[in-house]
């Protein structure tokens, strides 16, 4: 039995409490999924670039060193904080369904999704929104033109880089869906097959298309020769895309979630995507236990069934906030949250079928990718991009090097039915023209007195428990290497599931958890790449780690 303590009393100061930093650490840190990305990020700052010039060097180098994850032809969010004035914002540079699409585009006659339509091919693919982000990243935040931003990633682009295992991998598993498309084959396939060890990717086109970006900003890449040549591919192939689309898109500037937990300030992603909900929902639950103290089964227990009730409000609830009206203020007030508790019961699983209502989540996923930075000044970044599934749609708009996402399978495709992350999903994220669709990437902030986190991953519908499990790792005081490599287990509703790493969990744990009536799934490998910085303040260190899953590289640099 856990001991009861008392439901954390929201210390409303703690919510706005040192909105301003008065000294930044004086070093900076760049944790990011690839080390020429990480590179990328410090040449920038070396060049008199502030963090958020940083941050479009990584993100752009990222595009063109990790292609199975993020890129030109995907989005993201980009969780800002100007040390100058305190100002936090989240950059919302999600995809947009085109103004062609409709709730039944992916249905056959009988009402029944058509396997992979959403998934492969031009016609799985949003409108773009990570070029758009970087033009205005650089514009409103940064000091450095764009163009000198972009240089490392056209650099790399041109020159090309040798490709390791995590890219053989994304192109194995969707090496028949490269192979459809002979833009995309010539480019990421070697004599149209996976490459050996040892290739090296050149993407000539996608260096001009980002030297028109450098040159012309959002219009490099909205308008003129990029947009016309997206548009014609795309279209020619069978995809919906129109100029307009394009012409059109705009990223958003909107507040992120701010939330509290055990007196650490949280920082998270609004809708249109649903981390930071989801996040602070799991946390108010979790708040009124002290899991510190708690035996291992009952803290993974406790966890598990926090998890079961914030996953399922993310599929009734959560949707594009300018389409849908959201009940955030209820989603996040304590009240709801000791409601949730009272039906959790520490000597039993909840089966999910006995929750109201139905729509969920499914797991998975390694692809997608994060970056954290902080720069000497206190500037802050944690952006989470993505295309989707390894290598998005698959689909190469030939003469651009762009490799289009496949995000329209974010949306509930079809009410009831499973999306690749096995989201079922409800209304209120269908389908609808010019609609962003439901994400649940979490790039996050924590904030102490003494210390600040930053922290974020890739990982499909998993990511916000990572994050969870990372939030409470700082919480106990615990490091940023124990943060981006504690053992993960995941449950998100439906299925009615725990997933788990191999091993992240313990004989005991899972006898103990299987005694409680939870249903336990090994996972076939290890999933997530969380990228994290601790700025702990008091001791006067920076440290940043990168998840020991995958090839990442996390610097700290005077
Ligand atoms: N495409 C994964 C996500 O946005 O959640």
């Amino acid at each position: 039995m856990p001991k009861p303590i008392k439901p954390s009393v929201v210390l409303l100061y703690l919510l706005f409490f040192p909105i301003i930093s008065q000294a930044g650490p004086h070093q900076a840190a760049i944790a990011s999924a690839h080390p020429l990305a990480t590179a990328a990020g410090f040449e920038i700052l070396e060049q008199g670039g502030n963090a958020f010039d940083a941050a479009v060097a990584v993100s752009a180098t990222l595009a063109v060193v990790e292609p199975s994850s993020s890129g030109l032809g995907g989005g993201g969010f980009w969780l800002l904080k100007r040390a100058k004035d305190g100002k936090e914002i989240i950059i919302d540079g999600r995809e947009k369904a085109p103004l062609a699409a409709h709730a039944d585009m992916y249905l056959d006659k009988q009402g029944k999704p058509v396997p992979n339509l959403s998934l492969d091919g031009p016609l799985s693919a949003g409108i773009p929104g990570l070029p758009a982000a970087l033009a205005h990243l650089a514009n409103q935040y940064g000091r450095l033109p764009l163009s000198k931003s972009l240089d490392p990633a056209i650099r790399h682009a041109s020159l090309g880089f040798e490709v390791g295992d995590h890219y053989l991998r994304a192109a194995t598993s969707r090496e028949h869906i490269l192979q459809s498309y002979p833009a995309s084959a010539d480019i990421f396939l070697e004599h149209n097959a996976t490459p050996k060890p040892g290739f090296r990717l050149v993407q000539r086109d996608l260096a001009a298309t980002l030297q028109r970006l450098a040159i012309a900003g959002h219009a490099g890449f909205y308008r003129g020769e990029t947009a016309t040549k997206l548009v014609e591919a795309v279209r020619k192939a069978g995809g919906i895309w129109t100029l307009a689309d394009l012409q059109q898109y705009k990223i958003i500037e909107r507040q992120p979630i701010v939330s509290e937990y055990h007196g650490i300030r949280m920082v998270s992603a609004p809708p249109p995507s649903s981390g930071g909900i989801v996040l602070a929902e799991m946390l108010n639950i979790l708040s009124a236990y002290d899991l510190q103290d708690s035996d291992s089964v009952t803290r993974k227990h406790l966890i598990i069934e926090a998890e079961r009730r914030a996953y399922r409000d993310r599929d009734a609830y959560l949707g594009d906030p300018d389409f849908v009206d959201i009940p955030t203020e209820r989603l996040l007030s304590p009240d709801y949250a000791a409601g949730l508790r009272v039906a959790i019961r520490t000597d039993r699983a909840t089966p999910s079928e006995t929750l109201n209502d139905t729509p969920s989540i499914n797991p998975q996923g390694d692809h997608t990718t994060h970056l954290s930075i902080i720069d000497k000044q206190g500037n802050q970044v944690a952006a989470t991009l993505s295309i989707n599934q390894s290598m998005g749609s698959g689909f190469v708009a030939e003469g651009t090097g762009v490799l289009l996402n496949d995000e329209m399978d974010d949306f509930a495709i079809s009410p009831g039915k499973p999306n690749a992350y096995g989201l079922v999903g409800g209304n209120a994220n269908r389908i609808e023209p010019g609609k962003r669709m439901l994400s649940s990437m979490t790039p996050t902030f924590l904030q102490t007195k003494d210390r600040i986190g930053i922290l974020g991953t890739p990982g499909g519908s998993r990511i916000i428990s990572m994050v969870l499990l990372g939030v409470l790792e700082f919480a106990e005081g615990h490091e940023p290497e124990s943060w981006v490599s504690i053992g993960r287990f995941h449950h998100q509703y439906l299925p009615d599931v725990v997933e788990y790493e191999p091993d992240a969990l313990s004989v005991e744990d899972r006898h103990g958890l299987e005694k409680l009536g939870h249903t336990l799934k090994p996972t076939p490998r290890p999933y997530g790449n969380m990228q994290a910085i601790l700025w702990d303040k008091k001791a006067g260190l920076l440290k940043a780690a990168s998840d020991p899953r995958s090839e990442g590289a996390a610097w700290v640099r005077h």
